[in-house]
């Protein structure tokens, strides 16, 4: 089998300091990507900042024969993102891949969120998100190359107790996604999401000791470095990956009911036919809204 390589491919991975972002940096890097090495450096809830993280990444990759440089912006504003994506643009004239992984977390349950806690959270992975891809999509619309792969969360697509703040940037970012998909089709730019599961600083207090030797991060990797390859055949996926299991998560939609509207639709036939209505079976994942629509046109003209 062909080895997947990096060669010539310019890569941004942001929060690469530690954790998963880091391995993700490791492996383009080992595949001859150049890649900036973005982390703010500071504390897993957003307090604080240093060097320190992107440039320990950055002398790893650089002793190992790799290239790398590193950038001590946050992801959080406008002029942070920015500046990320421009240092890949100043150090190698181009951009093909951005890894949105750079992440805080700001845990409380609802009722003791404060508004801080969700705005600061919203604005690393949500805005973050948004910047680093806005800054980074005219240089791959230029170049019709790009692979963006954004991490989401299992909190976000299925809901954890006290992440309402995380977990409402993680959908979030799953909606962005789509859009980019559709957006950047045309210049062969591909947007994926990872539902990522590893033992982390992020997740220090969640997984047991025991189990962190079968939740490493490198086992995350190998599914965003092929999402980040010219052999990503898909876009608009969402990959779940961790402690060697791979899948892809999606929305699916049931194949629902279908009154016919020349008759009142009334309370009671809901109500009557709710098992119905709320059935996946057979259920079918769908590309985009345009798709959704034809496929409410399409009951309609089979009713
Ligand atoms: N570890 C898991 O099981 C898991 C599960 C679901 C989602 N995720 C997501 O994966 C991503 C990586 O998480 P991790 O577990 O490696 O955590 P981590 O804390 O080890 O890594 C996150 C990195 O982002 C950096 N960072 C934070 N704010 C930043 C900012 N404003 N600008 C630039 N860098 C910033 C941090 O300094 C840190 O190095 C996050 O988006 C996280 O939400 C992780």
């Amino acid at each position: 089998m062909a080895e997947v390589r990096f060669d010539d491919r310019v890569a941004v991975v942001t929060g690469a300091g530690g954790g998963l972002g880091r391995e993700y940096a490791l492996l383009l890097a080992s595949r001859g990507a150049k890649v900036v090495i973005n982390d703010l450096g500071g504390a897993f809830d957003g307090t604080g900042s240093g060097h320190t993280a992107a440039e320990q990444v950055c002398q790893e990759i650089k002793d190992a024969g790799g290239e790398a440089v590193p950038n001590f912006d946050s992801v959080a504003d406008w002029e942070g993102a920015s500046n990320i994506i421009k240092t890949a643009i100043d150090t190698w004239g181009k951009i093909d891949i951005l890894i949105n992984n750079a992440g805080i977390l700001r845990d409380k349950s609802f009722i003791k969120m404060e508004m801080e806690d969700y705005e600061k959270v919203l604005a690393v992975h949500l805005n973050g998100t948004f910047f680093c891809s806005k800054a980074a999509f005219p240089h791959m619309r230029e170049n019709n190359y790009g692979r963006i792969i954004s991490a989401s969360s299992g909190a976000g697509v299925y809901g954890n107790f006290g992440q309402a703040n995380y977990a409402a940037a993680k959908m979030g970012i799953v909606g962005l996604m789509h859009v980019l998909k559709q957006e950047g089709a045309k210049y062969n730019i591909m947007a994926n999401a990872i539902v990522p599961v590893a033992g982390t600083r992020m997740t220090a207090t969640v997984f047991p000791a025991d189990l962190l030797d079968v939740l490493k991060p490198q086992f995350v990797a190998p599914v965003v470095a092929w999402a980040c390859s010219e052999n990503c055949t898909v876009s608009g996926y969402t990959f779940t990956a961790g402690g060697g299991y791979f899948s892809r998560t999606a929305f699916m939609e049931g194949p629902g009911v279908y009154f016919d509207v020349k008759q009142p639709i009334t309370l009671e036939m809901i109500d009557e036919n709710i098992d119905k209505i709320t059935s996946l079976e057979g259920a079918v994942a769908i590309g985009s809204a345009t798709e959704h629509a034809g496929l409410i046109l399409g009951k309609m003209s089979q009713g």
